[in-house]
């Protein structure tokens, strides 16, 4: 597609608002929809709401003629191009909640016509896109690959990565025709320099999500090696960083107190329920997510433990939590493993406070609603904390200088000045002084 073709964008968040800017950017006409009145009115002010896009660039996009609007705008019959970036959810029993995707598509019903390219690029299970997705489009009496052409075109956006959202970085596109892969291929390419051409939607639907499982069971395998590692006295990042010497063959992945984010503890579910669709149970996907599901209550133990070296009970114990963002440096805390720790503490019966430079406000899994402190006010109102998130803008100094007992889930007291039995490190037991060592 010629690079005047106008765009329309469902979900304007991490995924959808950097590609609508980008396509800005290339000097295309957009138009970004979104259901929240809350996010339209947010964008159109000017306030950028993900971290990886600045006030600055958003305006800009504003001044060259990115719209924002509410579906009830009915935008979208001017595009020639729509993409849907909803989220794609799990329930409670971790099977896929489509409901965003189908209303996204059932929007897009209203508006289809004889021309028009749809691209899903909501991370889902393969067979979406034909299916489901397409169902809702044809009651228009159009047909997919005939009248309008249907393409999926995962993201591989990584939050807080800027260098993951670069042109460089191959992107996939799979539609129900070649013509039609084509076709959103060329438009794509306006934003970016090395777009993959494969056969069908599915195929794009399940390298997205081989993308996710691969780091799901990744980071599963070495969250179980860090529980034997502390059953054996050894120091798992260690033996992490010494298998990483390899130049070929090993790919790092780190513990940590979970998974968390849109993604990881998502997606690889999709492709769990896809699976049980055709009599296949996903062991390694079922594994994986049991054995990440239970860091935290893991990591609830390391405080008790750590606790009990005080001669301290949990309950009554004033814990404080640092870090809730599911990753270091993001305002992230979508499913963050936080959520289960906190939630898991209280349930214990501890007073809990909480520090994130980047989250002012945090509800556990329990519905238990936190504002952050002050990094002094909970180190000094505190028996314990416990380091969820290595926050680049926390001052570490001041945690180890002050803190009588610090629990560290995610190697961050390597390397620096602790005292004995003041810091209890996930996979790898008592921080030793360097002093003493
Ligand atoms: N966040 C990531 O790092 C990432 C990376 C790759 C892929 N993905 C995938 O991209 C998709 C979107 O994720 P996200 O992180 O951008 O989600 P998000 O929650 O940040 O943004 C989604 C936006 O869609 C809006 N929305 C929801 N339903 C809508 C509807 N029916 N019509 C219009 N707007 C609607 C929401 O208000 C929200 O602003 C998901 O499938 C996710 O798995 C996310």
């Amino acid at each position: 597609m010629a690079n005047d073709a106008r765009v329309a964008i469902i979900g304007l968040g991490y995924v959808g608002l950097p590609l609508a800017i980008a396509f800005v950017e290339a000097g295309l006409e957009v138009v970004g929809v979104d259901a929240s009145d809350g996010r339209v009115t947010e964008l159109r002010s000017g306030a950028s709401p993900i971290d990886d896009i600045t006030d600055e660039r958003l305006r800009a996009a504003l001044d060259h003629g990115l719209r924002i609007a509410l579906p009830a705008e009915a935008a979208l019959a001017e595009a020639d191009a729509i993409f849907v970036c909803v989220p794609t959810p799990i329930d409670r029993a971790k099977d896929p909640d489509l409901r965003p995707v189908i209303a996204a598509a059932e929007l897009i019903l209203g508006s289809l016509r004889p021309g028009h390219v749809i691209v899903l690029q909501s991370t889902t299970f393969p067979g979406t896109t034909n299916g489901p997705f397409r169902e809702v489009l044809e009651r228009s009496g159009m047909r997919a690959g005939v009248e309008f052409d249907l393409a999926f075109a995962p993201e591989r956006v990584n939050p807080g990565d800027p260098a993951s959202a670069a042109r460089q970085v191959p992107r996939l596109v799979g539609a129900t025709t070649p013509a039609a892969t084509k076709r959103v291929a060329a438009l794509l390419r306006n934003i970016n320099d090395s777009v993959v051409e494969v056969s069908s939607p599915d195929v794009a639907e399940f390298a997205k999500i081989l993308e996710n499982v691969f780091r799901n069971v990744n980071i599963a395998l070495v969250n179980q090696l860090a529980l034997l590692c502390e059953r054996m006295g050894i120091d798992v990042w260690e033996v992490i960083d010494a298998a990483a010497t390899k130049p070929f063959g090993f790919m790092r992945f780190q513990p940590g107190p979970g998974v968390g984010g849109h993604c990881i503890p998502v997606d690889p579910y999709y492709l769990a329920w896809r699976a049980r669709q055709f009599d296949f149970v996903d062991r390694f996907v079922e594994l994986a997510g049991d054995i990440n599901l239970a860091m935290p209550r893991h990591v609830i133990d390391l405080v008790a433990e750590a606790l009990n070296e005080r001669g301290k009970a949990v309950r009554g114990a004033r814990v404080g939590v640092l870090g809730v963002a599911f990753k270091p440096d993001v305002r992230d805390a979508r499913n963050s493993p936080a959520a289960d720790v906190i939630a898991g503490l209280v349930g214990r019966g501890a007073v809990i406070t909480y520090h994130d430079p980047h989250v002012p406000a945090f509800r556990a899994a329990d519905g238990s609603t936190f504002d952050s402190h002050p990094l002094a006010r909970v180190l000094d109102e505190t028996d314990a904390v416990v380091i969820l998130t290595g926050h680049r803008a926390v001052d570490w100094e001041e945690v180890y200088a002050t803190a009588d007992l610090v629990v560290d889930t995610v190697n961050n007291s390597r390397g620096r000045e602790v005292r004995p039995r003041q810091v209890l490190r996930l996979g790898a037991g008592w921080a030793v002084p360097a002093s003493t060592a």
